[in-house]
């Protein structure tokens, strides 16, 4: 976890939105239907929402070497950001992680490390790496860069949908959601922001009720992002402040949410299929936008870029070089070699 003891701030997610362009998409959003429309993270390049985060932290902070813990998601993205940067890259993951996505973390040409344990022996581990090797510790959703850059997604949900009323959001670590949240203040009117967790993995449901953070045992739920097991120390008190529900779904529900995606043409894997099922336990009035948060399957992962969408209620921002903006947190200068490998990532298809 890396903190400054402030926490990230809606100033930090509008930061990391000049950082990262060009180096991820602006995602469509799709109309399911009259009333629910999906924000396409799984058309995102790496095929999930996480190389925004990712983007972000290894863009403000040198390193050599990166290590870091995932279910998959995570790891994609960093070793894809790696291979473009030049960046050592070890990948820890829990027991149960899907194997598919552990061979496109190795095809990146990054290191994958498996522990028998569940996330937190994940983490846990991949702290140890870094410390023991000196390596930049990135983690997937208990970092201030990382949900800054997380929260990228909320900023353009309120650019493309104006007058959006609720934003449902599939919660494991807590760093989508937290970013979603602190993005949502960027409105005068208020926006519901509603995290999903599954049944098995109520880690903020249950903290929250009781008022500080606690742990839950492994889960095994189809969603496998989101088997995360206690809430991480920087989305925590954002997401306990803002957040206005957490529902939790079963897997059952979540498989039906992946069917109804499914015949809409929209390829999500299991977690980026949570907040569809959120919002058709909970219904909402007005108009609603469910973060389909990713499209990797569980099984044989795949980076690529799914079948045709839905018509797009609004196509992708052609997302114009800023590569100017380029800038560190601190405010100094992005290093000239740093620059130049953020180029040529941007002209990679990544
Ligand atoms: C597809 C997908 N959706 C959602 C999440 C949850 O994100 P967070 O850990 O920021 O809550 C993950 C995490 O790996 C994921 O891979």
């Amino acid at each position: 976890m890396r903190t400054t003891g402030v926490g990230p701030t809606l100033a930090d997610v509008r930061l990391a939105a000049d950082r990262i362009t060009g180096l991820v998409d602006r995602t469509p959003v799709l109309a399911l239907d009259s009333r629910v429309l999906v924000k396409a993270e799984h058309r995102q390049r790496g095929g999930s929402f996480k190389i925004r985060g990712a983007a972000n932290a290894m863009l403000a902070r040198y390193a050599d070497e990166v290590v870091a813990g995932s279910s998959g998601n995570h790891g994609i993205a960093v070793a894809m950001l790696g291979a473009a940067l030049g960046i050592r890259v070890t990948i820890v993951m829990a027991a149960g992680a899907s194997d598919g996505k552990a061979r496109t973390i190795r095809a990146l040409g990054a290191s994958v490390v498996q522990v028998t344990g569940g996330v937190v022996e994940r983490d846990r581990r991949a702290a140890d790496i870094a410390a023991a090797t000196g390596a930049v510790f990135v983690p997937s959703s208990d970092d201030e860069l990382v949900v800054a850059g997380a929260g990228t997604v909320g900023l353009e949900v309120l650019e493309q949908v104006p007058g959006v009323t609720t934003i449902f959001v599939p919660t494991g670590g807590g760093g989508l959601l937290a970013g979603v949240c602190l993005a949502a203040s960027a409105l005068s009117q208020r926006v519901r922001v509603v995290g999903v967790e599954p049944m098995s993995a109520r880690r903020y449901a249950v903290s929250v009720a009781q008022g500080a953070p606690i742990e839950l045992p492994p889960s095994m739920t189809i969603a496998d992002g989101l088997r995360g097991q206690r809430p991480g120390a920087v989305p925590w008190p954002i997401i306990r402040h803002r957040v206005d529900d957490l529902i939790g779904v079963t897997d059952e529900a979540i498989t039906h949410a992946l069917g109804v995606l499914r015949r809409a043409g929209v390829s999500a894997e299991p977690s980026g299929a949570v907040a569809l099922a959120g919002a058709l336990r909970r219904g909402s009035a007005g108009r609603a936008v469910v973060i389909v948060s990713g499209g990797n399957g569980t099984a044989g992962s795949s980076t690529k870029k799914t079948e045709e969408p839905p018509a797009e209620l609004l196509p992708a921002s052609t997302g114009e070089s800023a590569c100017s903006s380029l800038r560190c947190l601190d405010g100094a200068e992005e290093s000239r070699s740093r620059r130049i490998a953020a180029d040529a990532i941007r002209g990679a298809a990544l």
